[in-house]
């Protein structure tokens, strides 16, 4: 399969989806939610994937929503067709998913990359929210997913003031599970990827399901959440293989049942 505005990759078992529209810096028209949606649900569907890379230019991740596409639009187009309401299949990826972040990624950009289980950042990684420029706010999630990041005191300096964040700061802030250098991003994001393919596939959704469930619960709840999941993946053979492996100290061969 191919698109117009990313390239789609199989490593293996993971799949790696680069944006492809270099002279708009990556930005998110809708034909890029429209491939990308696509091309994560392919990667959910096909059991012979088992985690996904999403990544920009060495110049961009993604440097927004496409700010062309929305300046004409009116409150009744952007209402009517709710807009941005697409981007909620991203987030509805079963399968672990890693955003690997270099250059710009601002606006919508960042907000994408938050929607990943997991963002690991290249040195050169920039991230802000700096729609009120523009006369908005953010659109995609950040308003939120930037605060549950990395608190309110800088989520709130950030989006006032438009200010953009670079990737030390954005580690030491949890924003971001690692830095590494700009020209090993790749290579880093696919290394981890690949731990996490070897991975019981199973365990795997539901660890993120798990843990993605704190946005949404009580901690109560969450716990409760948590030790259910738990309980049921003792009805997959994955868990009998993996304790088996363990006894007999050699690694499991897990086949996602
Ligand atoms: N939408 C549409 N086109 C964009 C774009 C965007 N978000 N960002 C960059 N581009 C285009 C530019 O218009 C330019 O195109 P032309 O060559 O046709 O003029 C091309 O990409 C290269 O950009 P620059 O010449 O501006 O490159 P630069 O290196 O001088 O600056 C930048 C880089 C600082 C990232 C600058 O491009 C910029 O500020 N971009 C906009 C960032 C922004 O405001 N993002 C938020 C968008 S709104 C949003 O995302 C809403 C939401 O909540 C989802």
């Amino acid at each position: 399969m191919t698109y117009d505005t990313i390239k789609v990759e199989r490593r293996g078992a993971v799949t790696l989806v680069t944006f492809d529209r270099p002279k708009a810096l990556n930005a998110l028209s809708s034909a890029v939610l429209a491939d990308l949606t696509e091309a994560f649900a392919a990667c959910d569907a096909d059991d012979s994937q088992r985690c996904l890379v999403l990544t920009g230019s060495e110049k961009a991740f993604a440097a927004g929503a496409d700010i062309k596409e929305m300046a004409p639009q009116s409150f009744g187009d952007m209402y009517g067709s709710n807009f941005f309401a697409g981007w909620e299949a991203v987030t509805r990826t079963r399968k672990p998913w890693i955003a690997a972040v270099a250059g710009y990624a601002l606006g919508g950009g960042c907000e994408v990359a938050m929607m990943a289980d997991i963002l690991i950042a290249a040195d050169t990684a920039v991230f802000g929210q700096p729609e009120i420029k523009l006369g908005v706010i953010p659109g995609m999630g950040g308003s939120q997913r930037l605060t549950h990041a990395i608190g309110k005191a800088k989520a709130m300096e950030m989006i006032l003031t438009g200010r953009n964040m670079k990737a030390a700061e954005a580690e030491a802030s949890g924003l971001v599970a690692k830095v590494v250098p700009a020209d090993s991003l790749i290579d880093e994001a696919m290394k981890m990827a690949e731990t996490i393919a070897a991975m019981p596939p199973l365990a795997a959704m539901a660890a993120k399901e798990a843990v993605n469930g704190t946005y949404e619960m009580t901690l109560a709840q969450g716990i409760n959440f948590e030790r259910r999941v738990f309980h049921g993946l003792f009805g997959t053979e994955d868990q009998k293989e993996g304790m088996a492996a363990f006894s007999e100290k050699r690694a499991g061969d897990f086949k996602g049942r």
